[in-house]
């Protein structure tokens, strides 16, 4: 089986390109390398072995894609392709709408064509909004969100959902994930994120290879146990694992499915300084600071539904995700600029 992987040169991608070699998928890998370098695909044939066959090519861009589904022979595909960056998407709304949107409904419509009629989508657990219950089951009603990047995360997932149910014939998965952290256990792939970071781990890893002075501590006045935001943090390797798993349900021709993946347990901003310290060896300096807009107190998942039907649940635990963050950090201090 070959599958096509959009957005494979990123963070995500780039580990789910390794879990499908290495469980025997043919793999063809195409990026536009607006958030990524080159140099992760060779980074990813010295890990397995094998060839990354590789496109330089823009969802968007409609003869491009028909070159690759002409080219070869794709029987699924893996849709990491997009923008993802929530701050500026409120400041950039129009081109988060145009690359996302326009760029799957650009795909979904060569897919078709070339009879291709399966596909795993990047959702996010963004689409919940402020969750109605936590631990959020998949069954949680989809919440207001807070930026145009959920919102393109959202209305993807209604364009897919649609376009199964006018064609029984596509099998379309939708992952919600959690907070992917970590890295490959080589430290050669990892989270790249250009300019300051604005996730929590990134940040980190910054201010412990002494790139950044201190992390600041967005709010200590949530309902939560210590008063600072609440998250499901998951190993990347453990979230391309269950899209290794989700592949089955091409086979099974199962239509429409839609699964969380996290692990379940939810960790404090301050649960993740302490857990860093203690798997590092190193102290990260922080401040309090305000509240940071558009941010919940608590997201955190209920995963059973993808352990029952795709037997699949996250093995690595808070300290390896810290460890592993940390080996990719400290070996490329500079991502994949030399
Ligand atoms: P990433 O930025 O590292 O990867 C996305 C990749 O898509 C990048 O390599 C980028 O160059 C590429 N890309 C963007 N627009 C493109 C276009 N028009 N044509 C071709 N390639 C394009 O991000 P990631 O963290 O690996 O995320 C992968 C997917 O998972 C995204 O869809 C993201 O929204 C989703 N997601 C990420 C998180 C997270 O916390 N990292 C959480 C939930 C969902
Ligand atoms: N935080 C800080 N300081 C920082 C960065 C983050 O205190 O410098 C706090 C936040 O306030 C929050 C927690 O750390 O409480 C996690 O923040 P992240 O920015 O790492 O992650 P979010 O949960 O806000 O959002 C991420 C992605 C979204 C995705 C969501 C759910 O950025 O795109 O996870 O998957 F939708």
């Amino acid at each position: 089986m070959t599958i096509l992987v959009t957005g494979g040169a990123g963070y995500i991608g780039s580990h789910t390109v390794v879990e499908l070699q290495n469980a025997g998928y043919d793999v063809v890998v195409m990026d536009n390398l607006v958030n990524a370098s080159k140099k992760v695909i060779g980074r990813l044939e010295a890990i397995t072995g094998k060839k990354v066959p590789f496109y330089e090519t823009d969802i968007r861009d409609r003869e491009g894609l028909e070159e690759i589904f002409t080219k070869e022979k794709i029987d699924g595909v893996i849709h990491f392709a997009g923008l993802k960056a929530v701050g500026e998407s409120v400041e950039k709304p129009w081109e988060y709408y145009e690359n996302n949107i326009s760029g799957t409904l650009t795909l979904v419509d060569v897919m078709r064509k070339h009879n291709c009629k399966n596909i795993i989508f990047s959702s996010s657990a963004t689409v919940y909004g402020d969750p109605a219950f936590v631990p959020i089951t998949e069954e949680c009603p989809k919440g207001t969100c807070t930026n145009p990047y959920g919102w393109t995360k959202s209305m993807l997932e209604q364009v897919l959902s649609d376009i199964y149910k006018a064609d029984n014939e596509w099998n379309v998965v939708l992952l919600r994930y959690f907070n992917p952290i970590g890295a490959h256990k080589s430290g050669t792939i990892g989270e790249n994120p250009n300019g300051i970071p604005n996730n929590l781990m990134p940040y980190i890893t910054q201010v412990a290879v002494g790139k950044l002075p201190q992390l600041n501590v967005f709010g200590n006045d949530y309902d939560t146990p210590d008063g600072t935001g609440v998250r499901d943090y998951i190993h990347v390797v453990d979230l391309a694992l269950g899209h290794v798993k989700a592949l089955k349900k091409f086979e099974s021709g199962s239509g429409l499915n839609i699964y969380n993946l996290g692990t379940g347990a939810g960790y404090s901003v301050l649960d993740i300084v302490k857990n860093f310290e203690e798997a590092t060896g190193i102290k990260i300096p922080y401040e309090i600071k305000p509240r940071r807009a558009g941010d919940i107190a608590t997201c955190y998942s209920n995963a059973d539904k993808a352990a029952k039907e795709l037997g699949w649940h996250a093995q690595y635990g808070i300290k390896e995700m810290c460890a592993d963050s940390w080996k990719w950090q400290s070996q490329n201090p500079n991502g994949y600029d030399e």
